[in-house]
């Protein structure tokens, strides 16, 4: 024979199942930022983003993430992320390079440094360049 426990006792393992519940919550969002600031590289979905711009060789599109320059027969796509401290790049035509506003480092077309004080190149997507619209998919 069981005996039936009080109704306060029954409050008490609900507010116990709550708090645990509310702590592992809490723990689960506080280890991503954690990871990250110790190094820890968290893969994330690739984004499937389509263009659906026809580009002329030689020409380019701007987006927010990033910058599409297609040649005669590929096409390739630039992150604007500055590797310096993450400004958004602007991209000058007269210049042919990206150049960061905030602290002027200077890239190439194909991402590589050409002056700090960033120190890392962009990082460059993968495009699939189709004959029908979209013309372009870019995975980032
Ligand atoms: S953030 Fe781009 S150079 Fe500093």
């Amino acid at each position: 024979m069981t005996i039936p426990k009080p109704k306060s006792m029954r409050r008490t393992r609900r507010s116990l199942l709550t708090r645990r519940v509310l702590l592992f919550l809490g723990g689960m969002a506080l280890i991503e930022p954690v990871l990250r600031f110790i190094g820890f590289h968290i893969p994330r979905k690739p984004e499937r983003i389509e263009v659906v711009q026809q580009l002329a060789p030689g020409k380019f599109t701007v987006t927010p993430h990033f910058i599409l320059f297609a040649a005669e027969t590929t096409a390739w796509a630039v992150s604007r992320k500055c590797t310096h401290l993450g400004c958004t790049l602007n991209y000058s035509e007269n210049e042919d390079m990206l150049i960061c506003p905030c602290h002027q480092s200077h890239f190439s077309p194909k991402g590589l440094v050409l002056k700090g004080p960033a120190e890392k190149p962009l990082a460059i997507y993968d495009v699939e360049r189709r004959e029908s619209a979209p013309f372009f998919i870019v995975t980032l």
